[in-house]
């Protein structure tokens, strides 16, 4: 049975902590030099339907490293640019590649694209999830912490799909995520209701003072995501007030920790001196993209790495 990474909670708890000590093994495993071709001879199709640096260089270099290939697709170059139907699409590209990876808008699209798909498909992002993201997120953090079920977590900004997926991976860290957000950009209460059904601790907050208030993490990503262009004026006037800047860093545990999914807009979401200094993490959450989906494609195409001798 082929297995998806749709959304975090794809997999469960003793799959996420296999995956983040593959992660860790094939970090040190790159540092060193050493060849580590678990995927030799496989092939990763990659359809992008919006843009990436991060997602789309990581898991191409990725496949590369594990002794496979990448291809990128763009849909305006595959007949489904022409309206050859998602079903069709998935079933074709199933019988030449062993995953494949899709960022989309609409999530649907990928559920309906994985549905059809005989090999595992991974959600590169959607408009209502990032698992890709908080994955590598979830391996930076345990490579500081030993337990992150006594961490809390405060998300100031857009309820979005890095968010959300936040929101739902308190339900197998145990960490407590607190959401500051103006009313109208709060997170979807699915998300929030499926993370508590789970055993998450979830708080939803306006005031971004209320959150980082004894936080150890502190986590933005951009007003306007992919998609939401044509807000962009109206965003712009509902953030003002959850930038993240050295007043409310200050108001957080001394030694928080920064963190951003990248594209950063330097002024809008954080200031520059907040993402250039010490407690920000943010390009090894970059890095750690690269890590963790190589564990996480070794996990779905060959069931994971074989045990250390
Ligand atoms: N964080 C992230 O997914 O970056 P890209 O959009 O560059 O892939
Ligand atoms: N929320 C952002 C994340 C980009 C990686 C977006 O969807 O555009």
């Amino acid at each position: 049975m082929k297995k998806d990474f749709l959304s975090l909670i794809d997999i469960d708890k003793h799959e996420l902590e296999s995956i983040v000590a593959d992660a860790m093994r094939l970090k040190q495993l790159k540092s060193a030099g050493t060849t580590h071709e678990y995927l030799k001879g496989k092939s990763l199709g990659m359809i992008f339907e919006k843009a990436s640096t991060r997602t789309r260089v990581s898991f191409e270099v990725g496949m590369t490293d594990l002794g496979g290939h990448a291809l990128f697709l763009n849909p305006q170059d595959l007949q489904l640019g022409r309206g050859e139907e998602i079903r069709d699409t998935a079933r074709v590209l199933a019988r030449y590649v062993d995953a494949m990876m899709i960022r989309a808008y609409k999530h649907a699209t990928i559920e309906e694209f994985a549905h059809y798909s005989s090999v595992p498909v991974i959600n590169g992002l959607s408009n209502t999830l990032h698992p890709c993201q908080v994955l590598a997120d979830i391996m930076t953090l345990s490579e500081r912490f030993h337990d992150l079920s006594d961490l809390r977590l405060a998300w100031i900004g857009d309820g979005n799909n890095v968010c959300n997926t936040w929101i739902l991976s308190s339900a197998l860290t145990g960490m407590e995520v607190v959401v500051a957000s103006p009313p109208r950009y709060r997170p979807k209460d699915t998300f929030v209701n499926q993370a508590q059904a789970a055993g998450g601790r979830i708080r939803i907050v306006t005031d971004p003072g209320e959150a980082v208030r004894d936080a150890d993490v502190l986590y933005t990503d951009i007003w306007v995501s992919m998609g939401d262009e044509q807000e962009h004026a109206e965003r712009m006037q509902a953030f003002k007030g959850y930038t993240i800047d050295s007043h409310l860093l200050a108001r957080a545990s001394p030694d928080a920790l920064v963190m951003h999914c990248l594209p950063a807009h330097r002024g809008e979401e954080i200031t520059d001196d907040v993402i250039e200094g010490p407690q920000s993490i943010v390009w090894d959450q970059a890095e750690n993209r690269l890590h963790a989906q190589k564990a996480l494609l070794v996990h779905l195409i060959a069931g994971g790495m074989p045990s250390e001798e």
